[in-house]
């Protein structure tokens, strides 16, 4: 079923009735009545009876919007998220002088992004992201069409070239995300105190700028999936705030400088899919009891020497990636120490000597992947304990004894390789225990 849109204006006070596309489930048969009140997502002024804001998300409509939405002249807040609306943006949203919120995302908008949008001067979050068909380059004017622009999400659509030099130096911008688009450019320093700052997945290049005007502020920084180069400065450990930190997918080189220490509010570090090298930092953030980094990611660059007793010290790690490095030595034994560890993945490495005992320490671990590596020795049967594991790869090493000793204990696992190796016994055997 669809509904037209219409509007109808009272005698004393402006009164707007808006039905949009098609509404399939009737979610919006609460709309009937003289005034607003109780219409499902439709905010009008009490004493004035304008309809000041529409929040339609997520209600399975459809279709195009029509120009009459735009006699809502003094609508605040617009919000159609994760809908099915189709076309282009209505060139006539210019006319929402109002409009503070303007959030179309999770739709099937087309096209360009239309130039009236930048008559909305008092605009503090415009949210377009999730639109595939939305292209073409950054309107000129995004940078400076509203100098109270907080929040601007353009995420995951099909933009490119480069963003508009004044979008560096807007200073209310707190939330900036151009992530999963097609966008080039070098990198630059920032001019405002961002919050959230995402580029990935795109095709920046250059190399890491300091951040500094957001040294207090920025809490997650992602510039994954790009073509930077360049080292990891040092400055970044000085951003006081950042939670998230993901630079993977870059072409970044050299060594982690020792004075490279992220502070104890780092809770994600994903420097994974690069090209640094030198040994694994020692100190690479500080950490308490309660609060520390989760997670981890150090894999598929090259890292080489032994992996850090200073390691053991993050006491709140959930996940451990070092995979596809040129590790050498032994796994630590205080590794049992990281009582919250879920995964451990040491993957293609040249790991060497005896799966430590005190492994069982991490009780919770679910995942522990040992593979290629020159691991020796057998599996001792304390490692039972681990009665969490569902996932034990340990296949091309050169581990040996009896298989069933191995496997009895380990109640949860579902997944196990343990090929290429020198061990007795069969696994049907082992499993049937
Ligand atoms: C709005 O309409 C409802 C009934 O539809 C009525 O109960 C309420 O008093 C009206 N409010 C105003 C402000 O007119
Ligand atoms: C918009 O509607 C959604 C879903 O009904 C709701 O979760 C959200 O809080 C609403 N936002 C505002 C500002 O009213
Ligand atoms: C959404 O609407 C379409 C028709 O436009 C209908 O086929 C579909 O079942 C609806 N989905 C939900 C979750 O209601
Ligand atoms: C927009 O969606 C409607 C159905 O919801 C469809 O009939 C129409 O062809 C779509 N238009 C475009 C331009 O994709
Ligand atoms: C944006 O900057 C351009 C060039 O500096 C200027 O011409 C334009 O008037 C500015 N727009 C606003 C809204 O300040
Ligand atoms: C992205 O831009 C490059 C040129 O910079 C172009 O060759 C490529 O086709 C574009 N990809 C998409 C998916 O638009
Ligand atoms: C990296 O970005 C490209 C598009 O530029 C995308 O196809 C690919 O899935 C992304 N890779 C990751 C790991 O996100
Ligand atoms: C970092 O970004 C990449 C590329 O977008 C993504 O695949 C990966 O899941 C992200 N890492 C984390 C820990 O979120
Ligand atoms: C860490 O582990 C080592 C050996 O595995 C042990 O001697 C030490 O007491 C542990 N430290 C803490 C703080 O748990």
């Amino acid at each position: 079923m669809t509904m037209d849109l219409h509007t109808e204006t009272g005698d004393e006070r402006e009164l707007i009735i808006v039905v949009i596309g098609s509404n399939p489930e009737q979610s919006l048969a609460t709309w009937f009545g003289s005034n607003c009140t109780g219409w499902t997502g439709i905010s009008c002024e009490k004493r004035t009876g304008h309809v000041v804001s529409v929040n339609l998300t997520n209600m399975n409509l459809s279709g195009r919007l029509h120009p009459s939405l735009c006699e809502l002249s003094f609508l605040e807040y617009l919000k159609l998220s994760d809908n099915n609306f189709n076309g282009t943006i209505p060139t006539c949203f210019g006319s929402l002088g109002s409009l503070k919120i303007l959030d179309l995302s999770g739709n099937s908008f087309g096209g360009v992004v239309p130039d009236d949008i930048m008559r909305l001067g008092q605009l503090r979050e415009l949210v377009l992201s999730g639109n595939r068909g939305l292209r073409g380059v950054l309107p000129r004017w995004i940078g400076n069409f509203s100098s109270n622009l907080e929040k601007l999400d353009l995420s995951s659509n099909s933009f490119h070239g480069k963003v508009p030099d004044r979008l560096f130096h807007l200073k209310s911008l707190r939330h900036l995300d151009l992530g999963d688009n097609n966008l080039s450019g070098n990198v630059h320093e920032f001019f405002q105190s961002l919050e959230y700052l995402s580029l990935a997945s795109n095709k920046f290049f250059g190399t890491l700028p300091c951040f500094s005007a957001a040294t207090k502020s920025l809490t997650v920084l992602s510039m994954a999936n790009n073509s930077l180069v360049g080292g990891i400065p040092t400055c970044i450990g000085s951003l006081e705030a950042l939670a998230h930190l993901n630079l993977s997918f870059n072409h970044l080189s050299y060594g982690l400088s020792p004075r490279l220490v992220f502070t104890e509010k780092l809770l994600v570090l994903d420097l994974s899919f690069n090209d640094l090298s030198g040994p694994l930092p020692g100190k690479i953030a500080a950490a308490t009891e309660k609060s520390g980094l989760l997670l981890l990611d150090l894999s598929h660059s090259k890292f080489s020497g032994r992996i850090p007793l200073k390691i053991t010290e993050l006491k709140s790690l959930q996940a451990l990636f070092l995979s596809h490095n040129l590790l050498t030595g032994e796994i630590p034994a205080r590794i049992g120490n990281l009582t919250h560890l879920q995964v451990i993945d040491l993957l293609h490495n040249s790991l060497s000597s005896l799966i430590p005992l005190d492994i069982v320490g991490c009780f919770q671990l679910l995942a522990l992947i040992l593979n290629n590596n020159n691991l020796s020795g057998e599996i001792q049967p304390e490692l039972d304990a681990l009665d969490s594991l569902k996932i034990l790869d340990v296949s091309h090493n050169k581990i040996s004894g009896e298989i069933p000793l191995t496997l009895a204990g380990l109640k949860s696992l579902e997944i196990v390789d343990l090929s290429s190796n020198n061990f007795s016994g069969t696994l049907n055997d082992a499993i049937t225990k």
